[in-house]
């Protein structure tokens, strides 16, 4: 695919000095536990620009996939994924002018990939969303919009279950907002964004999510106009630009003449943009529509058995080179100016422990547990407000939940008057109590900060 790149890239005469380097399967293999060499992440570094092809992760070789790798080394925090009706590609949606950017947050969420298991029977994923990294990603997909000439921004979160990370992602939406009034900015619930896309796509216009939801519903919006084999990306960071195919690998077909080059030859005109070279991306840009719009030299996965190979389709795409195609609106790109954000992080003045949640592996009934526990910290400053499971509270079974068998249970401690401050070293003493009736796994801390709750209540928590 990258070979097809570059000889449609040196047909348009784009003046490009390719620095060819490895990473994936074949570098996994060789030992490189990251599965990207370190001249790699040199060359990328240097030239700051990168075309990657699809890389593969293989199973039993290093524990992370090389394209997450890639994108946390050099930050690119800004996932573009354009999704355009293309022409001569038909779908049940063909005529309805789809045309839309999912920006995705690229590196936090549960992309940070931290989990655990808490105890054998129970597995845990910590969802990291920062006050920093949705301020960029969202001042991203403001300044995209501009860059585009688009109108609407939407923001689409799951804020109505994930008060604390999808929340903090919306309210920061609805603070950024107000610096782009010449944007019309709108929050959707994320599941009625997937219902939306399918029902009424030509709504949308750009649409900013954090890393998993942008993930699940970019690969949605590519079915809408032909599939993956048509969806390109950009991989943005304040040092470095990643241009892939959103399109995982298929190595079982590499090297065969088969693949379909189309989204990694879009993502090139999305890095010819990126590199001010605006002429030639049009260039390229339509070449790539005039073929799939004459469908006379189509790969197999679109045309069939009457389709070409790849060389033969990248030929086809250099021979219309020039050429415009009949039903494409153009439109008219500005270079994106990459934000930058004020607040590092949020500034908060007073800040106060109130409790500690101690979670710990048990299978004992909490009508049991609880008061072994009471017993145990009995004498310090804190009662043991409720115990519960998954997310309900279980003791003081006051909701009638029947005892769960999950073997992971959390015990909420709150100082012995409701708003009490609870001091590390009580928490301390309360772990070493603890230990004494079940093993601890996990502990976390209750604040308030600047008077307001910096955790969730549970179902049935007063
Ligand atoms: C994507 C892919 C990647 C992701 C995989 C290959 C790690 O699905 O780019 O959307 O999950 O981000
Ligand atoms: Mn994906």
């Amino acid at each position: 695919m990258t070979a097809s790149v570059k000889a449609v890239l040196a047909a348009a005469e784009v003046p490009i000095e390719w620095e060819e380097r490895k990473a994936g399967a074949e570098v996994f293999k060789k030992g490189v536990a990251s599965g990207v060499l370190p001249e790699t992440v040199d060359s990328i570094r240097k030239t700051g620009v990168a075309l990657k092809g699809p890389l593969e992760t293989p199973v039993g070789f290093g524990e992370k996939s090389a394209n997450v790798t890639l994108r946390k080394y050099f930050e690119t925090y800004g996932n573009i994924r354009p999704v355009r009706e293309i022409p001569g590609i038909r779908t049940p949606y063909s005529g309805r002018g789809i045309d839309f950017i999912v920006v995705r947050e690229n590196i936090e969420d549960l992309y940070a990939g931290i989990e655990h298991m808490q105890t054998p029977g129970v597995a845990q994923a910590l969802k990291i969303i920062s006050r920093k990294g949705s301020e960029r990603i969202i001042r991203l997909a403001f300044e995209l919009a501009r860059a585009e000439g688009r109108k609407t921004v939407h923001c689409a979160t799951k804020a109505n279950i994930l008060k604390f990370t999808e929340g903090l992602f919306k309210r920061v939406f609805e603070e950024v907002a107000k610096d782009y009034p010449d944007l019309r900015a709108e929050h959707m619930i994320v599941d009625n964004c997937a219902h939306q896309m399918v029902m009424r796509p030509e709504q949308f216009d750009v649409i900013v999510m954090t890393n998993m939801n942008g993930d699940i519903l970019s690969d949605l919006a590519s079915a809408l106009i032909g599939g993956l084999g048509f969806a390109p990306s950009a991989n943005l960071g304040d040092g470095a630009a990643i241009f892939e195919a959103v399109h995982g690998s298929a190595p079982q077909i590499a090297g065969k003449d088969i693949a379909n080059p189309t989204a990694l030859l879009s993502s090139s005109v999305l890095m010819l943009r990126h590199l001010g070279e605006l002429k030639a991306a049009d260039l390229v840009e339509n070449a790539l529509l005039v073929t799939l719009e004459d469908g006379k030299a189509l790969t197999t996965d679109i045309a069939g058995p009457s389709g070409v190979g790849t060389k033969a389709y990248t030929k086809e795409v250099i021979k219309n080179l020039g050429r415009a195609p009949k039903s494409y609106p153009k439109r008219d790109y500005k270079r994106l100016k990459m934000p930058s954000i004020s607040s590092d992080f949020a500034k908060v003045a007073k800040r106060r422990t109130v409790g500690v949640d101690v979670f710990v592996e048990s299978l004992d009934d909490p009508a049991k547990l609880g008061p072994m526990v009471e017993n145990a910290v009995a004498g310090l400053p804190v009662k043991l407000a409720q115990i519960s499971n998954r997310g309900a509270k279980v003791y003081p079974n006051t909701l009638g939940i029947e005892p769960d068998p999950s073997d992971c249970l959390r015990l909420r401690f709150k100082g012995a008057k409701a708003g009490d401050p609870v001091k590390d070293s009580t928490i301390v003493e309360i772990l070493t109590r603890v230990a004494g009736v079940a093993a601890w796994v996990h502990v976390e801390k209750l604040s308030e900060y600047d008077g307001v709750l910096a955790f969730t209540k549970d179902q049935g928590e007063d």
